[in-house]
C-alpha cells in the first residue's frame, strides 16, 4: 500500500486534540498534542500516554521536571489550539494571555477547558524522534463550571473545522515535524526512568 494510505489509516488511531503544559524553573509553557491515550484500564491506577517529538520545548521541560497536565478541550478551542500548538513557548510565553493556575503538582492548569489530568512521569519510551511518556493521573478537575461542558475537540472535527486560513500553516508545520522524525525514527535508544533526578 502506499505510504500516504497507509498514513491516513493511521489517522483513525490518533487521540483527541489535547493541550499539555509544563513548568520549569518558573517558565510555564504550553503545546498541543493528539497523540494522547488512556494507558490503564485500573479505575483506581489512571494513566494516560502521549508522544512528543523533541524538537518541541516542551519535551525537555517535561523529561527534565516529571510533571506534565493533559487537558481535554472544548470543540470552541480552536484559537487555543493556534495559540499552543502553531509556534514553540521557547521564544514567547505562550500562556501569557491564557487564563490559569498552578495545579497541585506545580504545572499550569488551564481554566478554561473540557477537563484536566495533572500527571507525574511513570516511565518513557524512546522513539528515535519522540518520546512516548507514561503519567500516573494524580489529580482530575473539569474547567471552570466545575462540570464537564460542551463536547470534546477530536482529531476528527479538527481537521474538518480548521479555520480556512490557518490550514497551509498547519500543513507546513505538520510536513517539517514528518521530515524531522524520518531522519531520527530509526535511531531508537534503550532509556531507563529512573525518578526525578535529585
Ligand atoms: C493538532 C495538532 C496536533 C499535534 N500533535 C502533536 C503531538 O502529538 N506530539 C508532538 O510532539 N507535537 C504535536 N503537535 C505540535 C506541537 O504542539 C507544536 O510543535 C508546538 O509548537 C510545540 O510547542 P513547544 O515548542 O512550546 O513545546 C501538534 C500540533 C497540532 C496543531
Amino acid at each position: 500500500m502506499h505510504s500516504d494510505a497507509v498514513y491516513q489509516l493511521l489517522r483513525h488511531l490518533t487521540s483527541p486534540v489535547v493541550a499539555i503544559t509544563s513548568e520549569r524553573a518558573g517558565k510555564r509553557n504550553g503545546m498541543i498534542a493528539d497523540s494522547a491515550v488512556r494507558a490503564s484500564i485500573v479505575p483506581t491506577i489512571p494513566r494516560i500516554s502521549v508522544y512528543i517529538h523533541k524538537f518541541n520545548y516542551s519535551h525537555d521541560m517535561i523529561l527534565e521536571t516529571g510533571r506534565f497536565v493533559l487537558h481535554l478541550l472544548r470543540t470552541d478551542q480552536f484559537a487555543l489550539i493556534h495559540q499552543l500548538g502553531f509556534g514553540s513557548g521557547r521564544a514567547r510565553d505562550k500562556l501569557a494571555d491564557v487564563p490559569h493556575h498552578l495545579g497541585t503538582l506545580g504545572a499550569p492548569v488551564l481554566d478554561q477547558c473540557y477537563a484536566h489530568f495533572e500527571c507525574t512521569v511513570a516511565n518513557v519510551m524512546d522513539t528515535g524522534s519522540s518520546t512516548c511518556f507514561l503519567g500516573d493521573v494524580m489529580h482530575v478537575g473539569y474547567g471552570a463550571a466545575d462540570r464537564a461542558t460542551g463536547e470534546v475537540m477530536t482529531a476528527t472535527y479538527f481537521r474538518a473545522k480548521l479555520p480556512a486560513e490557518w490550514r497551509p500553516e498547519y500543513e507546513a508545520l505538520l510536513a517539517a515535524a514528518q521530515r524531522y522524525a524520518l531522519e531520527r525514527s530509526r535511531s531508537i535508544e534503550p532509556v531507563i526512568w529512573r525518578g526525578l533526578k535529585g
